[in-house]
């Protein structure tokens, strides 16, 4: 995928897409020799990477930070950053700041948590030429509101209101959309009915794409994990046992062997 133009392409081409986070460039070098299609600087990497129990902390610069470091590594893959929390909510100005810190990094596209209320600013950054991506359900820079990390949409009238939500996105001129956690009968109506594509995380198999945070994909959090995500490979079990022969063989004296030094 090299354009925001390969979204709508695949969703007509009924082609599913794939993406994963990265927060570094090394990450994000393997990503690239993937075939993943695109790339997201997730605000969840306050959570994956700086410890904190939610998004909530991540910042302009903390995301732009990243993003410059991803952006290094990608070989022409399409790169996405999060805008943070807050930083849609204090008007035109803010936004736009905030969006330009981020493509001067190295984004092609931003990613916006929400719609009501700050349509204005969705509609300006579209139309200063710069893709937005929209993200609806679980959206958890609204954790506090939501009362947690829950599955949302459950009821007639939550479902009813996501889906009012995804066509005023899709209005406003978004590309594509993340449904974060919401049952995949909605996901599934949500996706049929709009033209944009749909990305989902916890939404089901009938979205028209899926995103993973690369760290849960990797399994590299022993912690038990959502029912959503599938660990493609024991990370936490290979990486901890390299440390462990590694540790093993410095206290045996086996490393650094003869081919290990210099003459
Ligand atoms: O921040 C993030 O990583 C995300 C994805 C999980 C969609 O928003």
């Amino acid at each position: 995928m090299k354009s925001v133009l390969d979204f709508a392409r695949f969703k007509a081409e009924g082609r599913k897409i794939s993406i994963v986070t990265a927060y570094d460039a090394w990450s994000a070098r393997l990503v690239a020799r993937s075939q993943v299609d695109a790339i997201l600087v997730g605000d969840s990497l306050a959570m994956v990477v700086h410890g904190h129990a939610t998004t909530l902390p991540a910042t302009v610069h903390l995301m732009a930070l990243h993003t410059r470091a991803v952006a290094t590594s990608i070989d022409g893959k399409f790169l996405i950053a999060d805008l943070p929390f807050l930083s849609c909510r204090k008007g035109i100005p803010t936004a736009m700041s905030a969006v330009g810190s981020l493509v001067s990094s190295g984004a092609q596209a931003v990613k916006v948590e929400g719609v009501d209320g700050h349509e204005d600013v969705i509609c300006h950054i579209v139309g200063s030429g710069i893709p937005v991506m929209g993200h609806l359900g679980l959206t958890p820079q609204s954790v506090n509101q939501l009362g947690g990390f829950r599955v949302q949409g459950r009821n007639d009238a939550d479902a009813a209101h996501l889906i009012r939500q995804a066509h005023a996105l899709q209005d406003l001129g978004c590309f594509s959309i993340v449904l974060e956690c919401v049952p995949a009968d909605l996901a599934a109506r949500i996706t049929s009915e709009l033209q944009l594509p749909t990305i989902g995380i916890g939404a089901g198999a009938d979205t028209n794409g899926q995103v993973l945070v690369l760290q849960d994909l990797w399994g590299v959090d022993p912690n038990p994990s959502p029912r959503f995500l599938r660990r493609y490979v024991d990370g936490a079990r290979v990486l901890t046992d390299a440390l462990d022969r590694y540790d093993a063989d410095v206290k045996g004296a086996r490393f650094p062997g003869p081919e290990e030094c210099y003459e």
